[in-house]
């Protein structure tokens, strides 16, 4: 049996973490689908399209590794893919309370899927979107932290300003 996974997601701006989980997913299962959440929240610095185009550029040599968008529950949103797996990445043991409640509302709305928690490579461990997002908008250097494609666009974004 081929094992399908899905590492949901707003990506708002994809970060190196997510990068790196979605690496070592595709190392794992036979495939592995980022799936990005349609409206996840209410004023986005990045476009669903622009989330999508970023995405699938940053994994364009990695063949089993899929874009796609989301609406509605995950776990409906696993069924129809035929995927068995929900892929979350831990960072630290504080992500670990809201993930947990989250992997056991979903086994307790389908018992079938189950989620794999992966740890990121440790330089990874202390970034999020929300925090690059804050830190770029303020002037400082986020390099290293996410693929050179989001640097660039937030840069295109804070000149337009
Ligand atoms: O990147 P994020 O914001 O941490 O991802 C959160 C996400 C998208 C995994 C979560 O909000 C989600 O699954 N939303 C879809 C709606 C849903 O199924 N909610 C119930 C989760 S128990």
């Amino acid at each position: 049996m081929s094992t399908l996974a899905v590492y949901p997601g707003s990506f708002d701006p994809i970060t190196n973490g997510h990068v790196d989980i979605i690496a070592r997913g595709a190392r794992l299962f036979d495939r592995i689908i980022v799936a990005i959440l349609v409206n996840a929240e209410k004023s986005p610095l990045f476009s669903m399209a622009e989330r999508v185009e970023i995405a699938k550029a940053v994994f364009k040599d990695l063949p089993n590794v899929e874009v796609d968008t989301f609406e509605g529950l995950l776990v409906d949103y696993v069924e129809r893919r035929d995927a068995q797996v929900i892929v979350r990445g831990l960072r630290a043991v504080s992500d670990f309370e809201f993930e947990f409640q989250m992997a056991l509302m979903n086994r307790r709305l389908n018992d079938r899927i189950e989620t794999v928690f992966m740890m990121p490579a440790e330089k990874y461990s202390y970034i999020s979107s929300r925090l690059i997002k804050e830190v770029f908008t303020l002037g400082g250097r986020v390099h290293g932290l996410v693929p050179d494609m989001v640097e660039e666009r937030l840069r295109q974004k804070v000149t337009k300003k």
